[in-house]
């Protein structure tokens, strides 16, 4: 299957997927020389989706994870519209955040582009559940993270300017809507606290994925060893090495033919 996202992000959704359908392929593309889209337009972020989306297809993929909230909020429908094969999106968890909140106040760290999207904003009217939702953009912190900066002090008073207003309105309840943010979780948890549970999308988003695979009878013969394959808009030795810290493993980075 494809997984792809502007950048690194979506290897939180890829390393999830990889453990939990050890069987199956996955060929994961960034499209790190173009990253962030949440820093792009509509019309930008749809051009590049076809574009990654059309380069997997002709790889015979045969599904297509859409491993980055931005992407998923301003293109699924469109690719969905073209594409024949499933399409799993991923999106922020109000639902379960919403649902488990019990001061009825929760927040979402998002892109710029996904806090002004129409659909998010539905999607937060259709599962809010009685529940006040606080959106805050975090411009910045994606660009720490693809530069593999994520731990330097700089991305930390970054995250603390974010963060800690939530925490003084007396949230409960914090969701991740962007794939790369679950790569300073660590961090977020420290400065909010250990009365605010963190929500994330890679365990519902592969549920998901095993669950219309199955569905479609695509699922992975059980005797073969999945393999995974990375490739990116942007190679050199230095976005190698920030892919292999982020997967854990030692891994080879390949040119995406069409950028
Ligand atoms: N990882 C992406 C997301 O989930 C996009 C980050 C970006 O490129 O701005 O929204």
């Amino acid at each position: 299957m494809g997984v792809f996202d502007s950048g690194v992000g979506g290897l939180s959704i890829a390393k999830c997927i990889a453990e939990q359908l050890p069987h199956e392929n996955i060929i994961y593309v960034a499209d790190s020389l173009h990253a962030p889209y949440g820093e792009k337009s509509v019309d930008f972020i749809i051009k590049r989706v076809n574009t990654i989306a059309k380069h997997l297809m002709a790889k015979g993929v045969k599904a297509l994870v859409i491993a980055c909230n931005t992407a998923t909020v301003n293109a699924i429908e469109q690719l969905r519209a073209q594409v024949s094969i499933p399409i799993i999106g991923v999106e922020p968890a109000i639902k379960p955040a919403a649902k488990q909140s019990i001061s009825k106040k929760i927040a979402i760290l998002t892109t710029q582009a996904t806090s002004e999207n129409q659909r998010f904003k539905d999607l937060i009217d259709l599962h809010h559940n009685g529940a006040q939702v606080l959106i805050q953009p975090c411009p910045g912190l994606v660009e720490f993270i693809e530069q593999g900066k994520h731990h330097s002090p700089a991305c930390n008073a970054l995250l603390r300017q974010y963060i800690e207003p939530l925490v003084n309105q007396e949230i409960d309840t914090l969701v991740l809507g962007c794939t790369h943010y679950p790569f300073v979780q660590q961090q977020i948890s420290t400065i909010a606290g250990k009365h605010i549970s963190i929500i994330e999308t890679a365990a519902p988003v592969t549920l998901q994925l095993a669950k219309k695979l199955a569905e479609m009878n695509l699922t992975a013969c059980h005797t073969q060893q999945g393999k995974t394959q990375f490739f990116s808009s942007l190679v050199n030795k230095q976005q190698e090495k920030i892919f292999s810290q982020l997967w854990q493993a030692s891994l080879t980075l390949h040119t995406l033919d069409h950028n």
